[in-house]
């Protein structure tokens, strides 16, 4: 097929991205800086959907910061009056400015990368290479639109007969809500945000409950930046909270990301009122994301990648895969080591570097699936003892007898295991495509027509050859789904910014 262009980066921004939160795991002492960060960091997820200051650990400094960092916050109706009395200022404002307080952003949340760190092991039971994943996407978004704005904003000439000129302007729609979970509190927050206020909008920011405290930090050192404290205001809260703030008729457009439960219920309160102006809903939601292995894939890529696809992060990635499609033929030798690769797992505190799984988020989560792996007992086919106290959820393998037989996300380290027959390729990428869900896909095979088959065959967002599925990077891997997995627009990518903006052509006979 065509192949389009890609759009043209400044030439060390690509290294800056893939480093640019510049921790490595090996570094020791960045490793005891963050050590000291986390044992400083006075709060403590106690498994509810609020985080708790825990005043016994707070040094008298922590404890100032603490209460300085949490002053109410507005209520959703003040909140989106003072961005909508913000809006026309920040949108006027040349875009290499929003640039760069943007990329000056970028570079605060790197100088401030332990502490926030801390935070997302402590508020979101990050491990330690997932917490600098966080920062590192979080700066990558900064910098990758940052880039892109500079170019999408310029006003464009376009041709007319002569005494006519003609413009095409990219501006800003308004106010937009901004509503994100728990899972990615730094990276998603982030990049959501940032691609409103790059692109000229003003935003109210509702994180998810779990995670205000990150995004409380986010929020303030975007003003530090330079974004207007009333450019960008954060209102947190639950599920109420987030549908007063989608229920204000002032808002221009709506970016979530979150379940698909919750997405439906958002484009519905959307709808209802007649009055209301139609605006944009971003969605971007869950998957039951499957991998596919044939007979020619190398066994022990295959487990490294399906550990790192269904249990890093205790498996709460969007991205993770679910159900795990062996061809028959390999089916018993890829799963016996399968089951021994799982002994390996580490499961543990998050704050301890050697860990591969973490807690999950919360009581209910941990409840939720607790109570369904129960239910599946009789089709495990490998788990792995866990510490006894904590939101553990035991990595597990249940075998399951077809392709058809998963139809729901399970968010958390839980892998469903079919197999399917040597050639039915289509027949299979058909029958995961009919569940619906289209965010991620792996395929394992050594086969170049077999992977053409799951290019053109294949309808999810995120298609992995040979790789884990997880991770993707800004700018080289843009993510996001379609069907019941979101609306579409792929975040770290080349058309994402539009969608946050309104066009105007302009006409005048001179
Ligand atoms: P969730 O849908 O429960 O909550 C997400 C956010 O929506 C939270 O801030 C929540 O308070 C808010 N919310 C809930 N009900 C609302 C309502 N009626 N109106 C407005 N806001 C409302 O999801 P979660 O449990 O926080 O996150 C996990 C889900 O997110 C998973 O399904 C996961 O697959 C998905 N996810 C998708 C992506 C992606 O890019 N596609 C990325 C990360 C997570
Ligand atoms: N962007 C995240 C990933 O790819 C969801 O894992």
């Amino acid at each position: 097929g065509t192949r389009h262009p890609s759009i043209p980066l400044p030439v060390d921004l690509f290294g800056q991205w893939r480093n640019s939160a510049g921790i490595d795991l090996n570094d020791r002492a960045i490793l005891a800086e963050t050590a000291a960060a986390i044992a400083a960091t006075p709060i403590a997820n106690d498994g509810t959907d609020a985080v708790h200051a825990d005043p016994r650990r707070a040094s008298g400094k922590a404890k100032r910061k603490l209460a300085a960092t949490t002053t109410p916050d507005l209520a959703v109706h003040e909140a989106v009056t003072r961005a909508q009395a913000a809006y026309a200022a920040w949108d006027r404002r040349p875009v290499e400015e929003r640039a760069a307080i943007v990329e000056r952003y970028a570079d605060l949340l790197e100088e401030h990368r332990t502490e926030l760190m801390a935070l997302c092991v402590k508020e979101a039971f990050k491990t330690i290479p997932d917490a600098i994943g966080e920062i590192r996407e979080a700066a990558d978004f900064c910098r990758y639109y940052a880039h892109q704005a500079r170019g999408l904003l310029a006003p464009m000439t376009l041709p007319g007969p002569t005494g006519e000129r003609n413009e095409l302007r990219l501006e800003g729609r308004g106010t937009w809500a901004t509503v994100a979970p728990w899972n990615f509190p730094l990276a998603i927050f982030t990049g959501q945000n940032i691609a409103a206020l790059v692109t000229g909008n003003t935003v109210v920011a509702k994180p998810a409950p779990q995670t205000p405290m990150i995004a409380r930090r986010a929020v303030e050192l975007a003003h530090e930046a330079g974004v207007p404290r009333d450019a960008f205001i954060l209102v947190t809260g639950g599920a109420d909270v987030g549908a007063e703030l989608i229920a204000d008729v002032r808002i221009a457009g709506v970016a979530f990301t979150g379940s698909t439960a919750t997405a439906k219920r958002i484009a519905h309160s959307l709808l209802v009122d007649e009055d209301r102006a139609i605006i944009p809903l971003i969605a971007e939601t869950g998957g039951v994301n499957a991998m596919i292995v044939d007979s020619t894939a190398l066994p022990e890529q295959v487990v490294f990648d399906v550990l790192t696809s269904a249990f890093r992060s205790a498996g709460q990635r969007c991205s993770a895969l679910r159900l795990l499609l062996l061809q028959e033929e390999v089916a018993d030798t890829i799963l016996e080591m399968l089951r021994g690769a799982m002994e390996l797992l580490v499961v543990g505190d998050p704050g301890d570097p050697a860990t591969d799984v973490p807690p999950v988020i919360d009581r209910d989560a941990y409840e939720r699936l607790m109570a369904y792996r129960a239910s599946v007992q009789g089709s495990w086919l490998k788990t792995v003892p866990v510490p006894d106290e904590g939101l553990f959820v035991p990595p597990t393998l249940v075998g399951i007898d077809s392709v058809d037989d998963l139809n729901r996300e399970w968010f958390g380290p839980i892998l469903h295991v079919a197999r399917w027959q040597a050639g039915t390729l289509e027949a299979t990428i058909e029958r995961v495509n009919a569940k619906r869900f289209g965010l991620t896909m792996g395929l394992h095979s050594r086969i170049a027509r077999s992977a053409e088959i799951a290019e053109t065959r294949a309808r999810v967002g995120n298609l992995y050859v040979n790789r884990s599925m997880i991770g993707a990077v800004v700018g080289s891997q843009p993510f996001g789904g379609e069907g019941l997995s979101g609306t579409g627009p792929k975040a770290g990518g080349p058309h994402y910014l539009p969608r946050f903006c309104a066009e105007r052509a302009v006409s005048i006979d001179t």
